[in-house]
């Protein structure tokens, strides 16, 4: 029996200005066991990262608030924790590998100090065997002459090596769970093997679990146990790799794994989803993917799916699953 670590239920998180409110994140249901790697994927604005910031607690300097649903860790409720309570559990227990790695390195600290910042307050380490750790960390991260970067500035780096910076910071405190959201995406191809290698050492060694958040199917294929694909801020299906990839049954997940470009393909067009993510503001009736979904049915278009049980392990939110609700419209 697995142990669920992290447990997410029916979050909403919007984005309010003016007059406007914008839910970005829906009615999200998603859980990470011990130990494992969930990867999170679906296109561009379905709610990734506003969801990874909502489990850290992050809006605070965003027009952005849960406004719904909660999110357990270890049986606590992260939603009601103090702001100290929370800052205990960040870097310590949660860590985060962000997007952008320049909005989370302050540009006017040394990177030893970004870092060391964390080691004392987290591990309790004096200032000269914190230094050690940073020194260590940065090595293991594949950073050159990591004695000398040290003491240097994010700016005096490149955008790789920033990113490995972050990717140390947020290991540095051995986190039970880590949150990489796209931590590769920036860079080369050499760099990002390397760095899904540390992760999944990380793991191995630690037991440390991973939310994976990814473009890259390759990357979900090669470093996942389980995944769910998001659309319009919720999740609409949820399996293990292999029947993801072996048995897709969501028409949107279906229509992610054609975009892949097969062996041997002779054109170099990729089967992309016809159509666009509809705007959080302008969400259809019904299903958010009939505009798109070359099944829809009459149905969908009046009635927005659950997620529900189709086999074990996997969940799908789409009629076609649901037979009797079809017979009862
Ligand atoms: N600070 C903000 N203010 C207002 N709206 C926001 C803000 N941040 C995100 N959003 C909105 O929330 C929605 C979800 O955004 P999010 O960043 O979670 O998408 P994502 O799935 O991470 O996309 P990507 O793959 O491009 O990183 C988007 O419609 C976005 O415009
Ligand atoms: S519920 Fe209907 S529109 Fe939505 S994905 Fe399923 S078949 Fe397509
Ligand atoms: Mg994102």
């Amino acid at each position: 029996m697995n142990n669920k670590l992290l447990e997410i239920s029916n979050l909403k998180t919007y984005f309010f200005s003016d007059d406007l409110q914008v839910p970005a994140v829906n009615g999200v249901d998603l859980y990470i066991n011990e130990g494992e790697t969930l990867g999170v994927v679906g296109e561009s604005g379905c709610g990734k990262s506003v969801t990874s910031l909502s489990i850290m607690r992050l809006l605070a300097h965003t027009p952005g608030k849960v406004v719904d649903g909660s999110i357990r860790f270890k049986g606590k409720d992260l939603l009601s924790l103090s702001e100290s309570e929370m800052r205990e559990v960040r870097g310590n227990e949660i860590a985060m590998i962000f997007q952008e790695p320049m909005t989370s390195l302050n540009p006017v600290y040394r990177i030893g100090d970004q870092i060391s910042e964390a080691v004392k307050l987290h591990l309790k380490y004096d200032k000269k065997k914190a230094r050690e750790h940073v020194i260590k960390m940065l090595k293991l991260v594949g950073i050159p002459r990591a004695e000398e970067i040290i003491d240097e500035f994010p700016y005096q780096l490149s955008g790789g090596m920033r990113q490995r910076i972050m990717i140390a910071m947020a290991m540095s405190c051995n986190p039970t769970l880590l949150i990489a959201d796209e931590p590769t995406t920036a860079l080369d191809v050499t760099i990002q093997a390397q760095i899904l290698e540390l992760m999944k050492k990380l793991k191995e060694e630690k037991g440390t679990a991973i939310m994976l958040i990814t473009h890259d199917l390759g990357v979900v294929a090669e470093m996942c146990d389980r995944v769910v694909v998001m659309y319009a801020g919720k999740v609409v299906e949820e399996a293990d790799v292999f029947e993801i990839f072996e048995n897709p049954k969501h028409p949107y997940t279906k229509g992610l794994l054609n975009s892949i470009p097969k062996l041997g393909q002779k054109s170099n067009r990729l089967d992309s989803i016809p159509g666009t993510v509809p705007t959080p503001t302008k969400m259809p009736k019904g299903c958010k993917f009939a505009p798109r979904c070359s099944q829809a049915m009459d149905i969908c278009r009046e009635l927005d799916p659950d997620l529900v049980k189709i086999a074990e392990g996997h969940r799908c939110r789409c009629f076609l699953y649901q037979s009797e609700m079809v017979k009862e419209a």
